[in-house]
Formats: structure tokens, sequence, C-alpha cells
């Protein structure tokens, strides 16, 4: 099976091929993903949200993130693995950035990383992707500068903002970023910067006109039906249906006396 490479995502743009992307975290969702066509993995800091329970991305650690790459890039045998940089991976330092984005690639398996910021994140995009390590950008709506944006909120509705978010967009593409995820910003505005960059751009909550669309696994397979999803998420399966379903079947079995029956026993 031949392995997405991080040329082929950039040639994907080049031909106008939409570029498929969704998170994962674990071993076994990754080898159905993988399976599937899906054209790059992210383990996304999400993990802290959707599987940890945290209640924002920010408490998640780098051995965390290692874990969960590591899991995820055993079970990709065709896709591209991007794996998230923790909140404080890559903030102090450039050095402290280069080393954790390292251990990303060293540990995890990853075949590159995601960061979160623009202009100021310009220097490290650059000092990371200078030691040969791809990076995906991320700007727009950026889960962990949760507190500045006192929430999660659509950023770039007016024309100052807007700006802001193009001018982010050029200095990662400049400082080396070879794709740039735009997430929850107006759809004409993510069409603006799609137009502008040479790298492809990959949307959450950006609309159409991105060059590939991004959704968080668990939200588009129904696997969180306590929480309220933001409208951009379009929900594909109702897996904790299936999942409840199963469970309550097993439990009545077992309390029945009908698992296990004679076909499961030695
Ligand atoms: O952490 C994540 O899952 C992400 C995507 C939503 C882009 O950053």
């Amino acid at each position: 099976m031949k392995k997405v490479t991080v040329p082929e995502i950039i040639k994907m743009k080049r031909e106008g091929k939409k570029i498929p992307v969704l998170t994962a975290y674990t071993y076994s969702m990754a080898r159905i993903l993988d399976s599937s066509g899906i054209a790059i993995i992210l383990v996304g800091d999400s993990a802290g949200m959707v599987e940890a329970g945290y209640p924002t991305t920010l408490p998640v650690t780098m051995d965390e993130m290692v874990y969960h790459t590591r899991a995820v890039a055993k079970a990709c045998a065709r896709c591209l693995v991007i794996a998230d940089m923790p909140f404080m991976s890559y903030q102090v330092s450039v050095e402290e950035a280069k080393k954790n984005a390292g251990r990303l690639i060293k540990e995890g398996g990853a075949g590159g990383v995601k960061i979160e910021g623009g202009v100021r994140m310009a220097e490290t995009i650059r000092a990371i992707a200078s030691i040969d390590i791809p990076v995906m950008g991320h700007i727009g709506l950026t889960p962990q500068s949760v507190h500045r944006m006192g929430g999660y909120r659509v950023q770039g509705r007016d024309e100052k903002s807007a700006e802001k978010i193009l001018d982010d967009a050029k200095a990662v593409e400049e400082a080396g970023a070879f794709s740039i995820v735009l997430e929850g910003i107006p759809a004409p505005l993510a069409e603006k910067i799609t137009a502008t960059l040479s790298v492809p751009t990959i949307g959450i909550g950006a609309g159409p006109h991105c060059d590939g669309q991004v959704l968080v696994l668990n939200d588009m397979l129904g696997l969180n039906r306590d929480k309220k999803l933001p409208r951009f998420v379009k929900r594909y399966a109702d897996l904790e249906g299936v999942i409840k379903g199963a469970v309550k079947e097993y439990k009545k079995d077992v309390e029945e006396g009908r698992f296990p029956s004679k076909k499961h026993c030695y």
C-alpha cells in the first residue's frame, strides 16, 4: 500500500483534488480510517476533550500526545499521520518546540506536527520546518486560545480581524508550513485565504472552499451525544446508539443465562 506523503498533499491542491482529513486517537479507529481512503489522520489534542473528558484541550500533555500518536501511527499503512503539539509544548522557547516536535516524530511515529497560531508562531514554525519536520499550521479559532477568545467563537467576522487572519495565513505559509487548518471563520474569508496560498487549507467550520476538510471523529460518528455539537458538524452515524444497543443486549443475555452458549465454551 502506498503511503500518503507531504509532497502528495501539496500536489492534491495543485490538481484540484479535495483532501479528506479526520482525527483519530486510538489504534482501533485509526485502522478503520486507514483502510477507508482518508488522506491524513490528525492526532488532535481534542483527544483530551473527547477521550479523556477534559473541559478544554489545555491540560493535554506531551506524554499523552506521544501515547495517542504511537497508537495511531502503528495502525497506519497508508495515511499521513500528523500530531498536534499540545499547549505549552511549543510556546516557551523555539528549542523546546523543536525537541517536542521531535518526540512526536521519533517516539510517536508521526509524519508531521500541527501548531496553533499565526504571525506570532512563525519563528517556531520556521525552526521546526528547518529540521525537516513537516508543520501543519492552524489559525482562526484556535482552541488553545480559549481564554483569550472568551470561548469557542467564530473568528474574523469583522474586516480588521479578517485581515489579521489573512496575515496569519501568509506568515504561516512563508514560515514553511505545508498546509494550514482554518477553523471557525466565515466561508468567504476561508475562500480568499485558500485562493491566496499555494499550500492546502484544511477547513473545519470554514465553509466549502477550503482544499480539504477535517472533523473530530467522535463528533461525526455520533460518539458524544451528551454534548451540543457546533453547527459545522455533520453526524454521519449514531455509534452511541449502536454501542448502547449491543451493550443492553449483552447485559440481558448475561442476566438471563443466554451468554455464553455452548458454542462459546471449550
Ligand atoms: O485537536 C483537533 O482535533 C484539531 C482539529 C479540530 C483541527 O485541532
